[in-house]
C-alpha cells in the first residue's frame, strides 16, 4: 500500500499545512514480514533501514504499537539523515495512538512528537545544518520513536549540543508551552504570582523553573499521595514557592498562604474539572486562566461570579498552533529556544524527572507513561 501524498497530513479541524513524515509509509503486504518503506518527498542515493515504533490502528498503545523495521529513503538534496538520540512519551503521543487527539496522522504512523536527534549526513543543498548538529522537530507529527530518519532540513531546528540529553529531548513541547504561557497572557513582573495545577507534570516543572528565573512566585497544586512531602521538597528544590494539595485550595488555610504572596494574576490549568474551578476562585480581579491540558477529562466550569464580578479571562493555549502561527518567521522560535537553552546552561532549567528506557522496552515504557502518580516522564533512548 502506498499512501497518496495528499493524505500525508495531520487530520484536524484546522487546515493541514505540513507534511507528516511518519505517515509516508509504503507497507509490505506481508504482515509477518513487516518491513516498511519510508517514502521520501525527494530523491537521492543512499538507503538504509531503521527501527520504528509503529502503529497501524488506533487503540491501547501497549496493544497497537510494535517495533518494526522501516526502509529509509534516499537522502535528497535538501534532506538530512539523523540518528534519533532520545524521545519522550508525552500524554499527546498516547492520545494520538488512542485516536483521541485533536490532530491525527494517517495510518500507519510512527509514534512520538518530540525528541532530539543528531545529524549524521546532509544533502548537497543543505546550508543551515551540518554533521554532528543536534536537532529537534519544528512541528508535531514527525514520528520520533525511531532510530534514524531522513527529514527535510526545514522540518527541524538545531540546538546547542552541550546541554544534557534529557533536556534537549524534552525541550520542544513542555518548556516551550510553559515559556509562552508565562510570557503571552499577563504582564508578569517579579513578585507577581502564578497558580497552577498538575505542577509535577513536565509542563508544571518547566513553569516552576522559568517563573523562578523571572522571580515570579508559583503556587503549585498537586494531587495528594503518600509521598507528598518528598514530591513537595523536590518541586521546592527546583524553585516552587508553595506546593499544596488539591484539597487545600478549598480550605481556610489557603488564606494564610496569601499573606505571604499576592493573589495570582495567572492560573495555568492542565487538569480541568473541579481543579480548574478552584484555581479560578483564587485569581486576582482581571486575572487570566489559561487551559493547556485536560488530564481529568472533565470540562472547565466557570462560576458566573468570576466572570461578572472578577472579570477573569478564560483562555486556552496550544503550542502546536503557536509554532504553526510563527512558522514563517523562525526568529521568534529561535529566540525562545535560545533563552530556554541559556537557562539550561545556567542550571536554572533542568529536564523533568525522567525514567530512561531502551527502545526495545517500549511496551513497559508505554504502560508506565499511562500510570497516575508516577511524577516521572518515560524517555526512550535509541
Ligand atoms: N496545550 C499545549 O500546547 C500542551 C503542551 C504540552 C502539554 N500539554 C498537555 O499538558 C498536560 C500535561 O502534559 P505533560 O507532558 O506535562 O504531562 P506529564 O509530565 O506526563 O504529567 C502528567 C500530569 O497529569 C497529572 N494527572 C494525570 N491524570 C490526572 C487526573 N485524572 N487528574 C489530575 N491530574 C492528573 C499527573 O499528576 P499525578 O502525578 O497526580 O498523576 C501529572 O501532573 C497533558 O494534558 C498534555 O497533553 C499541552
Amino acid at each position: 500500500m502506498l499512501l497518496p501524498l495528499h493524505t500525508v497530513c495531520l487530520r484536524s479541524q484546522t487546515t493541514c499545512r505540513r507534511s507528516f513524515a511518519s505517515a509516508l509509509l509504503k507497507l509490505s503486504r506481508n504482515r509477518d514480514n513487516a518491513n516498511v518503506s519510508h517514502f521520501s518527498h525527494s530523491a537521492g542515493l543512499s538507503a538504509q533501514t531503521c527501527k520504528t515504533l509503529l502503529y497501524r490502528k488506533h487503540g491501547d498503545p501497549s496493544q497497537t504499537v510494535q517495533l518494526e523495521d522501516v526502509d529509509l529513503p534516499p537522502i535528497g538534496a535538501k534532506d538530512v539523515l539523523v540518528k534519533m538520540l532520545a524521545a519522550p512519551i508525552n500524554p499527546s503521543d498516547i492520545n494520538m495512538i488512542q485516536g483521541t487527539y485533536a490532530i491525527l496522522p494517517d495510518l500507519p504512523a510512527v509514534g512520538g512528537n518530540e525528541g532530539v536527534a543528531q545529524v549524521v549526513e546532509v544533502g548537497s543543498l543543505v546550508n543551515s545544518l551540518k554533521t554532528g548538529d543536534w536537532v529537534i522537530p519544528k512541528d508535531a507529527g514527525l514520528g520520533t520513536w525511531r532510530t534514524e530518519a531522513v527529514l527535510a532540513e526545514n522540518d527541524v531546528i538545531s540546538l546547542p549540543n552541550d546541554i544534557p540529553l534529557l533536556s534537549a529531548a524534552t525541550l520542544g513541547v513542555n518548556p516551550c508551552t510553559a515559556f509562552r504561557m508565562l510570557s503571552d497572557f499577563e504582564d508578569l513582573k517579579p513578585g507577581d504570582t502564578v497558580i497552577q495545577n498538575a505542577a509535577n507534570s513536565g509542563v508544571g516543572q518547566a513553569v516552576i523553573q522559568i517563573a523562578a528565573a523571572r522571580r515570579i512566585n508559583t503556587i503549585n497544586v498537586i494531587r495528594d499521595r503518600p509521598e507528598f512531602p518528598q514530591l513537595s521538597d523536590r518541586l521546592k528544590a527546583i524553585g516552587a514557592t508553595h506546593v499544596i494539595k488539591e484539597e487545600t485550595l478549598r480550605r481556610p488555610e489557603i488564606k494564610e498562604l496569601f499573606k505571604t504572596c499576592p493573589k495570582p494574576k495567572l492560573a495555568l490549568n492542565g487538569v480541568g474539572g473541579k481543579s480548574a474551578t478552584e484555581l479560578l476562585r483564587h485569581l486576582q480581579v482581571g486575572g487570566s486562566m489559561v487551559t493547556y491540558g485536560g488530564m481529568a477529562k472533565q470540562p472547565v466550569t466557570v462560576p458566573v461570579s468570576a466572570l461578572i464580578f472578577k472579570d477573569v479571562k478564560v483562555l486556552g493555549f496550544w503550542v502546536t498552533q503557536w509554532k504553526r502561527d510563527h512558522s514563517n518567521d523562525e526568529r521568534v522560535f529561535r529566540a525562545m529556544l535560545d533563552e530556554l537553552c541559556s537557562l539550561i546552561q545556567q542550571g536554572k532549567l533542568t529536564a523533568p524527572a525522567c525514567t530512561e528506557v531502551g527502545l526495545q522496552d517500549y511496551s513497559k515504557a508505554l504502560d508506565a507513561a499511562m500510570q497516575p502518580y508516577t511524577s516521572a516522564k518515560q524517555v526512550l533512548i535509541m
